[in-house]
């Protein structure tokens, strides 16, 4: 049977490549699929350090923020990762069945380990191995993921086929499912993914953001000297990120959107960009803001979505420890 699976790291609010790159086909995909689970991967965020006080508050302001951009709690499963033992038992079976190298050449790894390639804690080594273990615990068979995340996915699905090969037929094959705005370029750096841990605030647009910074981060938004609006991810990435945001926002096409922008310099381009990304984070903002103060709710929403999450993990985990031999 299909399940969809995802996963977010408590960053907060998220930032509009989240958004864009996968919130809202989670959303969407819950009309689609009638089992669906969304995790917030607490125990992914401190593979680098954290601040307690801090995470803590991240999760609940993540939770917030997924339910207030449309992730219904009676339609999905929302949840908090630590919550399952099953995850950490499960994680270290599938560590046991990958080879070193398998989690080295992976991007996380090589982004944050240091210029030496080896400061990185244990925890980020190993971190592609626990989200195949987030995936695989319940058996998921659609993965819907920014391209960031589609190197991760393939180290799942050969996690899967080795596990298989190795114990018996268990685990589907999990596919990714990609938005047409994979991935969301950094405001200052076309060339760079949107990302939480950027230095330069005004790269990153969050959906809690006021018009007035969405605003100035577009207007300070790196182009290039072509006053034209087209869309040419390799020749021109600043534009076409313009573009591809504007697109998704409004759910107009790439090609309407050009057109619609024929006679605009990209400066006033990226003007209206700002107002259709304003239009669009109006409401979402107005109810994180108003989520955010009942700390209640969304305790109890997380809490439900660990039973439910429990009653699915529980018997995937027993069959595994049959088939490694630990009953
Ligand atoms: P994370 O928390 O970095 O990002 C959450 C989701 O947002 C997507 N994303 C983007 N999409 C487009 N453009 C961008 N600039 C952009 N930045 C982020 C990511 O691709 C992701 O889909 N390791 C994962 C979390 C995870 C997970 C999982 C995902 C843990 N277990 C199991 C899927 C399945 C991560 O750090 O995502």
């Amino acid at each position: 049977t299909a399940r969809v699976f995802s996963g977010i790291q408590p960053t907060g609010i998220p930032h509009l490549g989240n958004y864009l790159g996968a919130i809202e086909s989670w959303v969407s995909l819950q009309e689609e699929y009638s089992s669906v689970l969304y995790s917030i991967v607490d125990l992914h965020s401190i593979t680098v350090p954290q601040n307690p006080a801090e995470l803590q508050k991240n999760i609940m302001d993540m939770a917030a923020s997924l339910l207030a951009c449309g992730i219904d709690p009676n339609r999905s499963i929302l949840f908090q990762q630590s919550q399952l033992d099953e995850e950490h038992k499960m994680s270290m079976i599938l560590a046991a069945n990958l080879a070193m190298f398998q989690c080295q050449h992976c991007y996380t790894w090589q982004m944050k380990s240091g210029s030496l390639k080896n400061e990185g804690s244990v925890g980020l080594f190993t971190y592609p191995v626990l989200q195949s273990a987030d995936i695989l615990l319940y058996k998921s068979t659609h993965v819907p993921v920014g391209e960031d995340q589609v190197q991760h996915l393939e180290l799942a699905q050969d996690t899967a086929r080795i596990f298989n090969r190795n114990y018996g037929d268990c685990f589907p094959i999990p596919k990714a499912i990609l938005s047409c705005t994979k991935k969301v370029k950094s405001l200052r750096d076309p060339t760079a993914k949107m990302s939480k841990s950027d230095p330069q605030i005004i790269a990153t647009v969050n959906l809690t953001d006021s018009p007035d910074e969405i605003v100035l981060k577009f207007r300070k938004a790196v182009t290039d000297f072509t006053s034209e609006v087209t869309y040419d991810p390799e020749g021109r990435p600043g534009v076409s990120n313009m573009v591809s945001i504007h697109a998704a926002v409004t759910g107009m096409s790439v090609e309407e959107v050009v057109s619609q922008s024929m006679g605009l310099d990209t400066a006033h381009y990226k003007l209206a960009v700002a107002e259709a990304v304003i239009q669009k984070l109006a409401p979402v903002r107005a109810e994180i803001e108003r989520l955010r103060t009942d700390q209640g709710y969304l305790k109890d929403v997380l809490k439900r979505g660990t039973e439910k999450a429990k009653e699915l993990a529980t018997p995937v985990y027993q069959e595994i420890r049959r088939l490694v031999g630990f009953s």
